[in-house]
């Protein structure tokens, strides 16, 4: 009775195992975007001070350009590449703490990309842009943890600015630098830093927001 309890105990945790690593990468057959999904994720997550930038070259990779990327994938088959095991490892994975890991939708983005042949160019369908509705948690926060929460969060985020709460975000928008810096305008260092600029649809979001009185909505 005890040994047919155990191995139904240990079929049990196989299976709640199997399906976790499975549920990693989901095929939702979405086509990935990556100039304006994957590489901000990895720009965000992966190339702060001190990791895989050009001047830091961490491990000697250097994750600033999608050819630095691809060094570490292996286009068809996110299995055998050395960015999903880092960023999978089930001790220490990447980032490595304080930063927070991936959430399993971005490690399903990154999953995808690499498993639809990892392409850098034209990639990204048309955006299909809605601003009749702009909210903070609605709109908002998928924006900054797509592509600023890695580098602003924490308990020292890049600049002294959090980008993880509504309490950071509004004093940003207070100091008048938010605007200036995703535009690119002179006098505001350019942001995301190391990266391409937000779509022309991400910014009218955001700016619509601001001008909405930046609310905790
Ligand atoms: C790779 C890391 C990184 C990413 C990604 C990043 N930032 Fe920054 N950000 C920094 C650093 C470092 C500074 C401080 C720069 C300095 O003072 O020279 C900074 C400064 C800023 C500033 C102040 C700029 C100024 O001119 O005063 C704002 C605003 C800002 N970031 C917003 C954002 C937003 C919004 C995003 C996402 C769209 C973003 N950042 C993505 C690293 C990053």
């Amino acid at each position: 009775m005890t040994a047919k309890w155990a191995l139904n105990s240990i079929f049990l945790i196989t299976l709640f195992f199997l399906g976790s690593c499975a549920s990693e990468y989901i095929n939702d057959g979405r086509q990935v975007c990556f100039d304006q999904e994957v590489f901000p994720l990895i720009i965000s997550n992966c190339t702060q001070s001190g990791c895989h930038n050009s001047t830091d070259n961490v491990a000697r990779l250097d994750y600033t350009s999608p050819e630095g990327i691809l060094k570490s994938v292996r286009p068809g088959s996110y299995s055998n590449s050395k960015l999903y095991d880092a960023i999978t490892a089930p001790f220490s994975p990447m980032p490595p703490k304080p930063f927070s890991r991936l959430t399993k939708d971005q490690i399903t983005t990154i999953s995808l990309w690499i498993e639809q042949g990892a392409h850098t160019k034209d990639t990204c369908m048309a955006e299909v842009c809605d601003t009749s509705f702009v909210s903070y948690n609605s709109s908002l926060t998928v924006i900054f943890q797509g592509a600023c929460t890695g580098c602003h969060s924490g308990s020292n985020p890049q600049g002294g600015i959090d980008l993880n709460s509504y309490a950071g975000v509004k004093s940003t928008v207070t100091s008048g630098r938010i605007l200036g810096s995703i535009n690119h305008e002179s006098g505001y260092v350019p942001m995301p830093q190391n990266g391409i600029k937000l779509s022309a649809c991400k910014i009218a979001k955001i700016e619509k927001w601001v001008s909405q009185g930046a609310l905790n909505n």
